[in-house]
């Protein structure tokens, strides 16, 4: 039986590819940043992953304004990244394997989500560039699932139905006949607001009180709207249901193996954890 071996979340700035691209890693605003993400890169070397679901949300690479999925799962061979225009070099390709995304397509539509489903599929900086914080060879020694959760256009899915989203992308690996080990990777927030009035709005206190939560009361956050979310956290700040479906992913005990909180990366208060399933 597949097997999920815990979850990682991370915030995905696109500034994170520049600093990678002029290898700025010890610089005084960046070694803060990149430093944590050593003993993450040795704990996933040590833990051998196989698939990665990675649950993130596109910004306009893959899907535009005109078409929008709430959820939407890849079932490709291979994902590819492409020029966002923030002047970042692409990435190699990702391997995908199209049964195991069936299988999750499957057992998500059974569970009543209504998801759509991308043969294609071009992965964007919220995908790319966490992936490289972890495997900083751009190696990718796995295969992976890509999950889109739309956080870019109004209405957003609740955070009680994402939180739900997460459950039940566990129900579905727990299925699988295999003996893969899974690693859940969820991308995005905290708190950040890139546009309007309260440009540059971080919230500190709401996103350590949100870290706490993932490890001591996780669906806590499932207590606001997306408009609390929003006040809360900023318009992007609302990436963090990635971090919830992840968290839900995982079942209800977790083992907290590492964080880190640092402001700011760009606009972001970036945020990160390591949680191994089982407590
Ligand atoms: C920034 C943060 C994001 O999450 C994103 O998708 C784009 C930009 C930023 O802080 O610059
Ligand atoms: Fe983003």
């Amino acid at each position: 039986m597949a097997k999920i071996i815990g979850g990682i979340t991370t915030s995905h700035v696109p500034a994170i590819g520049r600093a990678i691209a002029k290898g700025l890693q010890q610089d005084p605003y960046w070694k803060p940043f990149f430093d944590a993400y050593v003993p993450v890169q040795k704990w996933v070397a040590e833990s051998k992953p196989d698939v990665v679901v990675v649950i993130y949300n596109d910004h306009g690479l893959n899907f535009f304004l005109d078409k929008m999925p709430t959820f939407a799962v890849g079932a490709a061979a291979e994902y590819r990244n492409a020029d966002e225009g923030w002047g970042i070099p692409t990435m190699p390709p990702f391997q995908g394997d199209a049964a195991l995304s069936w299988q999750l397509i499957e057992s998500l539509v059974e569970d009543e989500f209504d998801l759509t489903t991308c043969q294609e599929m071009k992965v964007d900086h919220a995908f790319t560039l966490p992936m490289a914080l972890l495997w900083p060879d751009q190696s990718w020694p796995v295969r992976v699932i890509p999950v889109c959760i739309n956080t870019v256009q109004d209405p957003l899915p609740t955070a009680r139905r994402c939180w739900k989203l997460g459950e039940a992308i566990g129900r579905a690996v727990a299925k699988w006949e295999t003996d893969e080990r899974v690693l859940i990777l969820g991308t995005g927030g905290l708190s950040h607001q890139l546009d309007g009035e309260r440009a540059g709005f971080i919230n500190k206190d709401f996103d350590l009180k949100f870290m706490d939560s993932m490890v001591h009361d996780p669906q806590w956050a499932t207590q606001f709207t997306t408009r609390e979310l929003v006040e809360h956290t900023g318009t992007q700040g609302v990436e963090l249901l990635m971090w919830l479906a992840t968290r839900a992913a995982l079942g209800a005990k977790v083992h907290e193996l590492h964080r880190n909180y640092h402001i700011p990366i760009s606009n972001t208060a970036s945020g990160l954890m390591v949680l191994e399933t089982g407590g």
